[in-house]
């Protein structure tokens, strides 16, 4: 097997959060074309069940070490040109796990880009290929759909989060640490889309949102979980474009998180209450309501200054909707009405 030298690389961190969320069924990598020959510096619990390579061998090394003597060179070199013109490719090629044992992979990568030309990352995202079953085509194009949604967004918050490290003496760490969160709410997106059967979703742009969003809370509630304080989910049936399902699962991440991180400090107990509704106009309405100590006078959200702030500002925008932020109930409750054609600018 091909062995690349190891580079030293920021780790993502070990909690909680990443391994709830990490299960999702495609691997995904980061990698930093920055560095010297361009090494991973982030890969999923999928990537290592996938190979069989926990993360501490994977971190720091070009991901060619995934290769044989046998992998088709013609796929390499696609990769390689794809990586020299910072462009989007997808490729089969033979790889080996850590057990010797050969997949094919369908891989695919692309590089996030920060608004400002640079690249500070490449995503990769692999699935292990299987032809003697061929797989539904409106499912891989639904896969693909989330895909690319997938590294839209987070170029979209890799350029957040870089605008906001410029201003503060923020680490590469503590920028992974915001990014993991928000990469795993896109994850379960795409493990929404690998679950559903034909009845849940009506075609392949379309995406059963109280599903998705229903997914999205509890695993926030799991990993944020505190004593005494109850999530309660009531989600209708909705059927949205995909477009619409990631914007408002990073709507509904940052908010609720909000909601476990801050409203129930030092408090023995509360409610965290996540409504998704199909209002009789057609519009979507998603509320998020806790019962706690409200967000602090001067604090203007989500307006403020703070990346989860200016993510769901941004995402709002995009989704031509409203959001309305009552502070004078005890606690906070959050509603995001979304017109009911929900067409999606990016
Ligand atoms: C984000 C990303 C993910 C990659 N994932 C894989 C992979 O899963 N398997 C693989 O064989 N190559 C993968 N590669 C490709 C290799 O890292 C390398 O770029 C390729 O072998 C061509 O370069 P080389 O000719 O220098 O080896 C990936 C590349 C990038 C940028
Ligand atoms: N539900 C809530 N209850 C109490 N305070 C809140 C709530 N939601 C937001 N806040 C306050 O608003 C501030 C800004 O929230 P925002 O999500 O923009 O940033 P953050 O949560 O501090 O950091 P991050 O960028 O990681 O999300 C929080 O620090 C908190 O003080
Ligand atoms: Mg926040």
């Amino acid at each position: 097997m091909a062995d690349g030298e190891k580079i030293p690389v920021n780790r993502m961190p070990t909690n909680v959060a990443v391994d709830a969320l990490t299960r999702a069924p495609f691997a995904l990598v980061l990698t930093n074309p920055q560095l010297p020959d361009n090494p991973i510096v982030y890969v999923n619990r999928a990537f290592e069940e996938m190979t069989g390579y926990h993360s501490d061998i994977a971190l720091g090394r070009n991901c060619r070490f995934l290769q044989g003597d046998d992998t088709d060179q013609l796929g390499v070199r696609k990769l390689r040109e794809a990586i020299k013109n910072r462009e989007e490719v997808t490729v089969i090629l033979r790889n080996y796990r850590a057990d010797g044992s050969k997949f094919m992979n369908r891989l695919m990568i692309a590089p996030l880009t920060d608004g400002e030309d640079q690249v500070p990352y490449f995503m990769g995202v692999q699935t292990v290929y299987t032809d003697d079953e061929p797989e539904n085509e409106d499912t891989l194009q639904a896969l693909a759909e989330v895909q690319h949604r997938v590294k839209n967004h987070l170029s979209m918050i890799i350029g957040m989060i870089r605008m906001q490290a410029r201003g503060s003496k923020s680490t590469p760490q503590a920028e992974f640490d915001t990014l993991a969160r928000r990469i795993e709410t896109l994850q379960l997106l795409y493990e929404e889309m690998s679950d559903s059967t034909g009845d849940r979703n009506t075609g392949k742009d379309d995406i059963d949102l109280g599903a998705y969003l229903t997914r999205v809370a509890n695993a926030i509630a799991y990993i944020n979980g505190r004593q005494g304080v109850r999530v309660n989910i009531d989600a209708d049936r909705v059927t949205v474009p995909i477009q619409t399902a990631t914007q408002l699962g990073l709507v509904l991440s940052e908010v609720m998180t909000n909601a476990m991180q801050h409203a129930f400090e030092d408090r023995e107990s509360g409610l965290v209450d996540v409504r998704l509704q199909e209002l009789s106009d057609g519009m979507i309405r998603l509320h998020v309501a806790d019962d706690g100590n409200g967000i602090p006078e001067g604090v203007e959200w989500p307006k403020s200054d703070s990346l989860g702030g200016r993510i769901v500002a941004e995402l709002v925008r995009s989704l031509d909707a409203k959001i309305s932020v009552d502070r004078d109930i005890s606690g906070t409750m959050i509603v995001v009405d979304i017109p009911a054609n929900h067409t999606v600018t990016e």
